[in-house]
């Protein structure tokens, strides 16, 4: 550290304060000269660097950089070692172009496939999510680098993005969305947090005091700084009250004067604004120390994006072996996108790229390839021209690979999609080659999932989302066989919209929305509700076979105080050397609450050549086994039997087996004359006190009331019915509003002990 920060807090003015907490313009914190503070600069974020100057926030500005895979293909690496490699990169960049934070990675859940923005974010997974962002922030920070983990929290949807307001119980919240964020902050300490432009239950979250602190800091334990989104501010004086420290960009002095004149009335706390004031020090000071000088080697970073590429792409479909292809077969591409390939999203994340491989450049160094453009992008509309001339090359080609996907104007930040379907121009072409070429592969380019009507009428299906400018060599080493796909998909593709479990509720009613389904996010909605899908979670194919074998669950039972230690044996049983990703999953048997099937809790990437075994190691701790508990603020395992299950996809399980966790806390359970005659009888204590009272009343009860009912129904009924039933119920005196009283006591003492 060198700066003294406690002896610079004294010697600030409240002007100089105030004017710390907001950006000098768009890229920039302020300096103050007097003091010797520093400004820093940020940049986008989250996949490349774009840097551009004070001024300007037009992407195609920015200086030339690299476009590495957007995170919605480098979730399906499932390879935290290649999101901290790229993330190291990412932090080179920064250092030789003395950018300080580094805005990204995003780790929203993909909760619809419409949200535009999705191309940027990660998986519908909270787990792989947090894993993902995790990796990358490291990377990126071991360069001395910040990063802003973003947008917090619950961006989920890009229509109304600045107001809408999203209703979302806790326990959803903690599970799903903020649980992405969590793992991510405790495991890699992002140097700053970004805060999101929604409301989430009424609150801005620029200025929601409970996200921002009480569970980010207070919870959580994050020391480092939270930044607006760009234009997030609602009200800059709640927003220091929350925690947000910074706001970015500039406000002109606007929101400046606000705070001065707010202390200055009392309105706002002198503390609260040292806090923030404290945190803005700390990461200049941070930043300044960590500067250094480093050099970075482009065409090296190019070759980075293109080996990681290649571990992101899919096999959706590989029906024959059409894949790999035979470089002696005569073989077409075709399709725009062979040649201009759609590799990143519009919007703030849009990088300058200093060059591009396509697919067509990229064939060239395997065999001749011929080419027919196919389509147009700048509208949907069939050019009958080209359709005709692709259709012709399909013809005297032996196999056909289709590049398609969704133009830029089909996704993109600033706008969510209405539907799910490709450009009706790309699904016509294919339509017309499939009648003269049955040996089609498909690569698409996208940036979150689509509806596949073709899906029977072609062989091969590689998806590869927006997989960055060195995409076109990592395809064509794919499709050659010079490299084996290993991606999985980090997110569930349904069949339809209308599947999706948000589809009823997405994007709102004005600003309003509801996330009715709750925790009930991608697999873990369509597992419970036993749907068929296009593709699960987890899924993609390999030009090679694994065997899973050796299931060891290191013990029968554990309290949530203990690891628990899974372990297996993969196997590459066929002829190519690839890598597998081994998915753990848990599911507890019994719960009174409703939980999903399954959900993930581990994973590891694992290359074997052919023939060779590697034992996979897991430990899974309490939170692995435990769901949010409202009543005590904390997760909470629930007593009983938890199913393990080792897969290579969350519909491919191939190894099970149980633990039985028991729990280290209690829930608090208080019974009162309403709570239900079930829930006393469902505990051992209620049970111990009502003792065979109950079973004796409900005898009686029925036997004069309603003749001819089994006890099994008699009892089924009362089980619904409030404890004070008992006693209106009961012609004995001495069953009375004291006496249910008494055996409450009890039974409530004996439940606190
Ligand atoms: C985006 C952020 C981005 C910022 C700066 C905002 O509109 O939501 O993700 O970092 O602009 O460009």
């Amino acid at each position: 550290m060198k700066m003294n920060i406690k002896k610079i807090l004294k010697e600030l003015t409240l002007e100089e304060k105030a004017s710390l907490c907001s950006g000098a313009d768009f890229w920039h914190t302020k300096a103050v000269e007097r003091l010797a503070i520093p400004q820093i600069m940020v940049s986008d974020g989250p996949h490349g660097l774009r840097k551009n100057d004070e001024d300007s926030a037009n992407p195609q500005e920015a200086i030339k950089a690299v476009c590495f895979p957007t995170a919605s293909a480098l979730a399906c690496s499932f390879d935290r070692n290649l999101l901290t490699a790229m993330g190291k990169a990412l932090g080179e960049e920064c250092q030789a172009e003395k950018v300080s934070v580094i805005l990204g990675p995003g780790c929203n859940i993909k909760r619809s496939p419409l949200c535009g923005r999705n191309f940027e974010y990660f998986s519908e997974d909270p787990y792989l999510a947090s894993e993902m962002a995790a990796a990358q922030i490291k990377g990126v920070q071991s360069k001395g680098v910040g990063t802003s983990l973003k947008h917090f929290a619950a961006n989920n949807q890009e229509t109304r993005r600045m107001t809408v307001n999203e209703r979302i119980d806790e326990r959803t919240l903690r599970e799903i969305y903020l649980a992405a964020f969590e793992g991510a902050v405790k495991q890699a300490s992002p140097w700053t947090v970004m805060c999101s432009y929604n409301r989430i239950n009424g609150y801005h979250s620029s200025q929601n005091k409970w996200l921002l602190t009480d569970v980010l800091r207070n919870d959580w334990g994050y020391d480092g700084l939270v930044m607006s989104d760009w234009g997030a501010v609602d009200d800059r004086v709640e927003g220091i009250k929350a925690g947000l420290d910074l706001e970015m960009p500039a406000s002109f002095g606007k929101n400046d004067k606000m705070i001065v004149d707010s202390v200055n009335n009392g309105k706002l706390n002198m503390k609260a604004l040292d806090k923030c004031v404290e945190r803005v020090l700390k990461l200049v000071d941070k930043a300044e120390d960590s500067r250094n000088t480093c050099e970075w080697d482009m065409e090296a970073h190019h070759e980075l994006a293109a080996k990681i590429a290649e571990q992101c792409a899919v096999l959706l479909k590989n029906d024959d072996d059409i894949l790999p292809l035979n470089k002696e077969e005569k073989i077409c591409f075709i399709g725009e996108f062979a040649d201009k390939p759609r590799y990143q999203g519009g919007g703030s994340s849009h990088i300058n790229s200093f060059k591009v491989t396509s697919a067509l450049e990229a064939a060239k160094d395997f065999c001749k390839v011929e080419y027919a453009q196919g389509y147009i992008t700048t509208e949907d509309k069939t050019d009958p021209k080209l359709l005709e001339q692709a259709v012709e090359c399909a013809k005297y080609n032996d196999k056909v690979v289709i590049f398609a996907g969704l133009p830029e104007s089909f996704e993109s930040e600033g706008f969510d999609r209405s539907h799910m379907r490709m450009p009706e121009c790309q699904l016509e072409l294919i339509r017309e080659v499939s009648k003269v070429n049955k040996n089609i592969v498909v690569v698409l380019h996208n940036g979150s999932p689509v509806e596949l009507p073709f899906f029977d009428d072609i062989k091969g299906l590689l998806e590869v989302y927006l997989g960055g400018q060195a995409i076109g060599k990592a395809a064509c080493d794919l499709l050659f066989g010079k490299a084996v796909p290993s991606g999985k998909l980090a997110e569930s593709w349904c069949m339809k919209l209308e599947d999706n479990p948000s589809y009823l509720n997405f994007p709102g009613v004005g600003d309003e929305i509801n996330y009715s389904e709750g925790i009930f996010v991608g697999y873990r909605y369509y597992d419970k509700k036993k749907m068929e899908v296009r593709f699960p979670f987890g899924y993609g194919l390999s030009y090679t076979q694994f065997e899973y074998s050796d299931l060891v669950i290191s013990e029968n039972e554990i309290s949530d105080d203990q690891t628990l230690t899974v372990s297996c044996n993969i196997t590459n049983k066929g002829k190519m050397t690839g890598m597998e990703v081994v998915q753990l999953y848990v599911g507890d048997k019994e719960s009174s609450v409703s939980r999903p099937v399954k959900e993930l809790k581990g994973f590891e990437k694992v290359s074997l050549r052919p023939g060779e075994t590697k034992k996979v190691f897991f430990s899974l701790d309490k939170r692995a086994f435990a769901y949010y508990e409202t009543a005590i603020n904390d997760w909470f395992v629930e007593y009983g039997e938890f199913e393990i299950m080792i897969g290579s996809s969350s519909r491919d399980i191939r190894l099970s087996g149980s633990v039985y966790v028991n729990s280290k806390s209690k829930l608090p359970v208080q019974f009162t004359f309403n709570s239900t005659v079930g829930d006393v009888l469902s505990c051992s204590e209620g049970r111990e006190v009502f003792g065979g009272f109950i079973e004796k009343i409900c005898c009686s009860m029925f036997d004069s009331a309603v003749s001819g009912i089994g006890m099994d129904m008699a009892m089924a009924m009362i089980r619904e019915a409030p404890l004070r039933g008992i006693i209106t119920n009961d012609s004995r005196p001495e069953i009375n509003r004291v006496w249910l009283q008494e055996m409450l006591d009890k039974l409530n003492a004996m439940l606190e002990e």
